[in-house]
């Protein structure tokens, strides 16, 4: 008898459930503990519950045709090829929406179900173009192989009828084709983007012969709801919904499994290749953290990898004022280690330092901060987490002693109530934005804290959520408000503080928190929201069966934004939503390893696994493996880096894949600090803003052109693994370990998985960790140890690695940035779905067709106080810097407060915002700066100066890149 029975496993990981990534069982797993069996065929089969008879002979190995069903969308029995004959029941009931029975015996081959079977064929075929030959699916068309299965010979109503074959294609997506004419009105299209991506943008319409999909109102795609994640186009079993690239190449012949490189969720790929060309991604089912699905960035935006302004040779120059010279590999990296080493003699062993970068991987990041440790001598090494999540870590740490979120995505599910907090994650983390509206749709109840109307407020069927929009800057403020309803009100969860807190820390925050200050009606004059919601909001969470809290930089980028992370803890730990599926507190991170640039090591205090430079056991532990002193005293964060380099005492910089001139705050102050340096070294894909600035270039190599490991942030440590060869003719890994051997430290490793043995061998929570088991489990989240071998999805279910959770005191100090009569509008600012981050990747995609340019969204009720209309130029100052953008009227604004992205370099959104930044931990108040903004014609002296320097930049490269182009002719496209 064939067993098929884990009730507990809901993971489509090969090792952990036992299916087949790449096989189709027809219909989604049942959840029930409760077993039946059935024979199919004479086959026996034990199976959940709730099982469809098609999905339970898919796991018998009997494979029933199909059409419209498929194992990621509920079942809908549209197509009836899945008819079968259930012993003792009349008819052909179809098996994709019948439910297995105790006892049942079905039968899935006869005459009778082989003939409607062709029947139903040919009435398919008869309104569908015969040109297999020249369709872009040749070769891998359900219609075609369901065509086969059945054995369909002939089409006998012919094609003179009534038909679609003349229906118009629309092109207008940049990503993919909508071709009617194939469309078999299955519907799987319109499933996939209602239960996969809960966007609802696809309908049937019409009746009958007259059923058509149509997008909204009978829109093109990209005048439609659409967000292109794609879900429809996967779903198609026709040529219908298909990929531009696969209609321009033709179909893949080969894949490889790895990781994306856009956002914090670490969606798994099958890279689909035709030799070293990249023909499409698709998602890749086996993937924990996605389950087969993605958004437009990960799953299209892949084009910048071959572009024309990737960085393909080492070039080097004395000043950025002269013109980039192509060099040789040794001859690059000598260069640089003279002049560091020069440097260094002349200003001593702290005056350089090094950036690690959240879009490397964990074992180039762990590389880069070895490099400035053992190599460089100190511990000026940062990461960009410094501008996002460092406060998570820090708050994270103090209260639960550990700095990383909670749960697993999947956890979502199980949630009853979910807080958002200073996160959108439809646009910044779309596959979990998905995930999060199916179970809004299921029922759980949503709390969303922020001064927009984020689009998770509009999840379609998914309820009327709480929203609390207070003003930017009052986090702290509403937190407390929210703690304090939990404590007066009884509310708290006595048995999980008793038995899982340190009831000293409790009953000194319990005092303070009850205290009339912090109550929703006392806060409401701060915060801007009326303290019935407050409460309403404070009952709707403590009174939850399990409530989860997600939250993303509308709460580190603070100047309390460490304090924020802390009162988030404490909301948790005082309902006792801590240590439970459906519950934590869970960081949205922002980059792809944003998680795992913080645990490598990259921030001046840490060693890798979060362990302080100060303690002597832990450098003892490196000493021994690095076999040199390592630095005792915490060394320079970013900020600290380019006030040192203006002062004149920081001189050198080792910059990996991060645009610190772009991202980071104030950009004057930063392009004052990068013209101080002596020596610049960049290593990245592009000449991105930060290299304008450099001395050397490196060139970096894509995710597609590596080997390693990304951590996500669910602490999921997921496999990267290199699909085509790296185009400058080494990985970033090599790169840093060449650097740090000619500067006389030696590095040699022959392959990545080699340092990660090294990694799990110094970091606690990586023990066990090495690239067989991750093979063998698909993937592993930290912490991972004897205790937790195979990793830990949720944290803390049992206790804390302090012991007791510890509550924090967390007062409210309203941020020095106000608004004023002179600057009387906050701005805030965030990303948007199509681009990623400083935009480096996205701008050079088709992403840009949905956000060429970089707006300021204003209330109407702002902009009519100031004459403004959609699309006027709008001059924006602040007390550091003035920038100039278009003007988008919108309701999604609290009046006073106005929103910008930072994608494109010449928008400035950061030439604005200030160098205030969390009291902890230095990440700076992106999300408080107070503007005026007003109608002008021109752009700002900034925009003019950079579009100058842009272009001058852009000269001193055009030499080196023809001679490179003419090096490198041929190994591209
Ligand atoms: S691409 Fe995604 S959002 Fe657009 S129609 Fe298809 S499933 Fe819906
Ligand atoms: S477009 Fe494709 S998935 Fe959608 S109904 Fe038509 S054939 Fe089915
Ligand atoms: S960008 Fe994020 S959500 Fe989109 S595919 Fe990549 S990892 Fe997934
Ligand atoms: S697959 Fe069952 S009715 Fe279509």
């Amino acid at each position: 008898m064939l067993h098929y029975y884990d009730p507990s496993i809901q993971s489509y990981e090969p090792s952990k459930s036992g299916l087949n990534p790449d096989f189709d069982y027809g219909t989604p797993a049942s959840v029930s503990e409760t077993l039946v069996s059935i024979s199919v065929d004479g086959r026996a089969i034990t199976v959940p519950e709730g099982t469809s008879v098609l999905r339970a002979s898919a796991l018998a190995g009997i494979n029933i045709p199909k059409l419209c069903a498929s194992d990621n969308l509920e079942a809908f029995g549209s197509c009836r090829l899945c008819a079968v004959e259930i012993e003792g029941r009349r008819g052909y009931p179809a098996s994709c929406t019948t439910p297995v029975a105790e006892g049942m015996e079905v039968t899935t081959q006869t005459g009778k179900l082989a003939k409607m079977r062709r029947n139903i064929m040919e009435l398919y075929i008869s309104d569908h173009p015969l040109d297999c030959l020249t369709c872009p699916a040749n070769g891998n068309c359900e219609l075609q192989d369901v065509a086969g299965a059945v054995g369909l010979r002939e089409v006998r109503y012919g094609f003179e009828g009534e038909n679609h074959l003349d229906a118009e294609i629309d092109d207008s997506n940049p990503y993919f084709s909508f071709d009617p004419s194939k469309c078999i009105v299955c519907s799987r299209c319109v499933r996939a983007c209602e239960e996969v991506q809960g966007t609802f943008a696809l309908t049937i319409e019409g009746r009958g012969f007259d059923s058509k999909v149509a997008a909204s109102q009978n829109d093109p795609f990209m005048d439609s709801e659409c967000v292109s994640c794609g879900a429809c186009v996967q779903a198609c079993p026709t040529s219908t919904l298909m990929e531009k690239s696969v209609i321009d190449a033709g179909q893949p012949e080969h894949s490889v499994v790895t990781t994306c490189a856009y956002c914090g969720v670490g969606c798994s790929f099958k890279a689909e290749m035709k030799g070293d060309q990249l023909i499409r991604m698709v998602p890749y089912k086996g993937g924990e953290a996605n389950h087969g699905h993605s958004c437009v960035k990960g799953r299209f935006a892949f084009g910048y990898a071959t572009h024309d302004d990737r960085i393909k040779e080492p070039m080097i120059r004395d000043s950025i004022n002269d013109p980039w010279k192509v060099v040789s590999w040794d001859e690059a990296l000598a260069f640089s280690a003279k002049k560091l080493k020069g440097i260094q003699a002349k200003y001593g062993r702290e005056s350089i330092g090094g950036i690690t970068s959240s879009r490397c991987t964990n074992e180039e990041t762990y590389l880069v901060q070895k490099l400035v440790r053992a190599a460089f001598g100190n511990n000026n090494t940062d990461t960009c987490a410094r501008v996002c999540h460092s406060p998570t870590g820090y708050g994270l740490k103090t209260t639960l002693g550990e700095s990383a979120g909670t749960q697993t995505f999947d956890s979502v599910m199980k949630a009853d109530t979910i807080m958002v907090i200073g996160a959108n994650p439809t646009d910044a983390h779309p596959v979990f934005g998905s995930l999060m509206r199916k179970r809004l749709r299921q029922g759980a109840k949503l709390i969303v804290i922020d001064p927009r109307r984020i689009d998770v407020l509009n999840t379609p069927h998914g309820g009327e959520g709480i929203h609390l929009p207070l003003r930017p800057g009052t986090n702290v403020a509403i937190v407390n408000a929210l703690a304090h309803v939990i404590v007066t009100e009884g509310l708290e969860d006595q048995n999980f503080i008793n038995s899982r807190c340190d009831t000293g820390a409790y009953n000194i925050w319990r005092t303070f928190i009850a205290e009339e200050r912090n109550s929703p009606e006392a806060m409401e004059e701060v915060t801007g929201v009326s303290a019935s919601k407050v409460r309403e909001a404070a009952r709707v969470y403590a009174g939850a069966g399990n409530g989860a809290i997600y939250y993303g930089l509308g709460v580190t980028e603070h100047s309390q934004g460490s304090t924020m992370v802390m009162g988030i803890a404490n909301l948790a730990l005082a309902t006792g939503n801590i240590g439970k599926e459906g519950g934590g507190v869970n960081p949205l991170r922002g980059q792809n390893n944003v998680q795992g640039s913080c645990d490598m090591g990259s921030f001046p205090h840490e060693l890798p696994g979060y362990q302080h430079v100060n303690d002597p056991k832990v450098r003892e532990r490196f000493q021994s493996v690095w076999g040199v002193p390592i630095d005792d005293e915490p060394g320079l964060r970013i900020p600290n880096m380019f006030d040192a380099a203006i002062a004149g005492t920081f001189k050198a910089m080792y910059v990996q894949g991060e645009d610190i001139a772009q991202s980071d705050p104030n950009t004057q102050h930063v392009e004052a600090a990068l013209k101080s340096l002596d020596c610049l070294i960049v290593q990245d894909i592009f000449l991105n803003e930060t290299a304008k600035y450099a001395h050397v270039l490196l060139p970096g190599s894509t995710f597609l052109e590596k080997n390693g490991t990304f951590t996500n942030a669910e602490r999921r440590i997921n496999r990267v693994r290199k699909v085509m060869e790296p185009i400058a003719g080494m990985e970033d890994w090599q790169v840093t370990m060449a650097l740090s051997n000619a500067l006389g430290y030696p590095m040699n490793y022959n392959h990545p998985s080699e340092i990660m043995d090294e990694i799990a061998s110094l970091t606690p929570t990586f023990t066990g960790v090495d690239y067989d088991k991750l093979e063998q489990l698909g993937s592993i989240q930290w912490p991972c140890n004897d205790d937790n071998p195979q990793g830990t999805p949720t944290m803390h279910e049992v206790e804390f690695p302090i012991g007791k959770g510890r509550f924090a005191v967390t007062e409210y100090l309203a941020t020095e940035e106000r608004a004023s009569r002179r600057f009387p509008l906050l701005l805030t600012t965030g990303r948007i779905l199509s681009q990623y981050n400083v935009g480096a990747q996205t701008r050079r995609t088709n992403n840009s067709d949905w956000h060429e340019e970089d707006v300021l969204e204003l209330h109407p009720s702002d902009a009519e106080l100031r004459g403004v209309s959609d699309g006027d130029w709008l001059g924006i100052s602040s007390r550091v810097g003035h920038t100039v953008l278009r003007a988008k009227l919108s309701t999604r604004m609290l009046p006073g407060v106005v929103y910008t992205t930072f994608h494109h370099p010449g928008s400035g959104a950061n030439v604005v915002t200030t160098d205030n930044s969390d009291w902890a931990t230095n990440c700076p108040e992106y999300k408080v700066t107070a503007v005026q903004v007003e109608k002008v014609s021109q752009p700002s002296d900034w925009q003019r100066d950079f579009v100058d320097f842009d272009k001058r930049q852009q000269a001193l490269l055009k030499p080196a890149m023809g001679q490179q182009e003419s090096r490198h002719a041929n190994t591209l496209k």
